[in-house]
């Protein structure tokens, strides 16, 4: 398979739309006997119990989320207390409920199904409090375990074609993704769902970096056999999605290359059965990269897309002023998010509050295919519902000029609760915010290595949102969606994109309370 034969990717996306009809006809079900365990076990490797006490970075959440990462002039090394808070904070247990179908552990970020396909593991040298090695991030028991003694940074690096922030990183943590414990529920889907939940993770692991005072960026680039191989990873079953250097060393002191022979490491089966999805396997194959110069070549590419001219009618976005921002601390709003279950529809956000949220969440991500820093292949259309200010209607938001402009005035909450899968949140919402994407020269810019970081972009941004919007104290959801519908909605405007991503925002119903006896 090759980066550049696009028919893959289209034969992936297009093959896993949703429609009305496809929804319909899919005769699925939930086999709750064959649930997937939602953690990663290795029975045979002690755990090194992480820090559970770490000192809180005191940083409020809108600066963690959108301010730009720390300097890169000064060492900036993460202790253990460091990489305890970020795993923490991005994959660990915030909230336990029961189920019928068994407790679910809900997570740090929100992801699809409450599934928790992703998996970090770290790759670092010695650190105040850990010897150098490769290791695996247990949430279940907040503990490390270690896969690899030594320190294996120059083969990361090698195998990023020695990015500079991966070559300069005192530590790496890598994200891979398991596809059966997501494909449990969404089939096929799942590859889409690995940038989805990769991204929304990745939104809370930038922040909290960037609150610890260490630089941290997403990089996409990288040989994936060599990484696989580093972690010992069944490829038919998880694979590498990104890599994320931690801190940074002016001078590289990177040791030698160290032989990884496969490990063969015992791990606990996930479900009696599983089921292969081929079009998956594939999809991953496709984007691949198999060498150094290909990853070099790959990440050389520049992102600039023309913007498209202003229509007719555009209001100007004004996020709130850093005096009147809410001051609660990054850790703060991530233990206090989660997904809106039923909003309310008859209450509506200030226009300020979107405005906080747009802005906030698209200030560029850190991200070795985003170049220059600060462009984004996601697009951002609106359906409004009700936003004090605003017009009801469908919008586009362009980034550059922070306005957004009129498509066309009308209610929509019937159109939405379509869009979205026949759901009420949609419909119920304040403002539906859709990530569109230029697919077609996105692919013809990164091959099919594109679709890999258009997905875990919109995740990322999507993940923003949900921090943005709850340190104002505000709901929101991500969403699922019928992808030509929401292409049909927003056209002529977007005709020719692809629909990538959803996320709904509004006020949470307050829910009665029961009354006593
Ligand atoms: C990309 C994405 C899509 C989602 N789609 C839906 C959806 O279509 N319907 C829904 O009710 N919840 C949806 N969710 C919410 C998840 O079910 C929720 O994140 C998960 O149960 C974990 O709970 P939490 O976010 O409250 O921590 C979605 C979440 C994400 C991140």
């Amino acid at each position: 398979m090759n980066n550049r034969d696009l028919q893959a990717t289209w034969k992936y996306h297009d093959g896993t739309k949703h429609s009305y009809w496809s929804i319909r006809n899919n005769p699925h079900f939930l086999d709750w006997a064959n649930r997937p365990q939602p953690f990663k076990i290795y029975p045979k490797i002690e755990p090194l119990p992480l820090p559970r006490d770490m000192p809180q970075t005191g940083v409020a959440a809108l600066s963690a989320i959108s301010e730009p990462v720390p300097s890169a002039g000064d060492d900036s090394v993460p202790d253990l207390q460091d990489l305890a808070r970020i795993l923490y904070f991005s994959a660990g247990i915030t909230k336990q409920r029961a189920h019928p179908g068994g407790d679910i552990y809900f997570r740090a970020a929100a992801c699809t199904g409450a599934l928790y396909e992703i998996e970090l593991y770290v790759v670092s040298g010695d650190l105040a409090g850990l010897d150098a090695g490769v290791y695996h991030f247990n949430p279940a028991d907040v503990s490390l375990r270690l896969l690899r003694k030594g320190d294996f940074r120059r083969n990361l690096a090698q195998a990023a074609a020695m990015e500079p922030a991966v070559t300069h990183a005192p530590a790496t943590i890598i994200c891979t993704g398991t596809y059966w414990r997501n494909a449990w529920k969404y089939q096929a889907r799942t590859y889409r769902h690995f940038g989805w939940d990769n991204g929304t993770l990745l939104a809370n692991m930038l922040a909290v970096s960037a609150a610890s005072g260490l630089p941290a960026e997403i990089v996409l680039g990288f040989v994936d056999g060599e990484v696989n191989r580093l972690l010992d990873l069944d490829t038919r079953r998880e694979v590498s999605l990104c890599l994320v250097p931690i801190g940074r060393t002016s001078e590289s002191s990177l040791p030698a290359l160290r032989d990884a022979p496969a490990l063969g490491l015992e791990t606990i089966p996930l479900s009696e059965r599983e089921v292969e999805y081929p079009g998956m396997l594939e999809m991953h194959d496709a984007s691949s990269l198999h060498s150094e110069e290909e990853v070099a070549q790959w990440r050389g590419k520049q992102t600039v897309f023309p913007s498209s001219a202003p229509a007719v009618e555009a209001v100007h976005l004004h996020p709130l002023p850093e005096e009147e921002q809410p001051k609660d601390t990054i850790e703060q709003v991530i233990l206090r998010r989660g997904s809106t279950r039923a909003f309310d529809k008859t209450a509506s956000i200030t226009l300020d509050q979107l405005s906080t949220i747009l802005y906030s969440a698209t200030r560029g991500l850190p991200a070795d295919f985003l170049e220059p820093p600060g462009t984004q292949l996601n697009d951002l259309y609106l359906i409004v519902h009700s936003v004090q200010g605003l017009k009801l209607g469908a919008y586009f938001f362009q980034r550059e000029r922070n306005t957004l402009e009129l498509l066309k005035e009308g209610k929509f909450r019937a159109e939405a609760y379509h869009l979205g899968l026949e759901q009420e949140l949609p419909a119920d919402a304040c403002v539906d915010i859709f990530f569109l994407a230029d697919l077609k020269s996105i692919l013809e810019r990164y091959g099919n290595r594109g679709y890999r970081a258009v997905q875990l972009e919109a995740g990322a941004i999507g993940g923003r949102m949900y921090l943005a919007a709850y340190t104002q104290r505000l709901g929101a959801t991500g969403l699922t969606f019928f992808d030509d519908d929401v292409i049909n909605f927003f056209s002529p405007h977007a005709r020719g994109k692809s629909a990538i991503f959803l996320l709904a925002i509004g006020k949470p119903l307050k829910r009665k309370p029961q009354q006593g006896l």
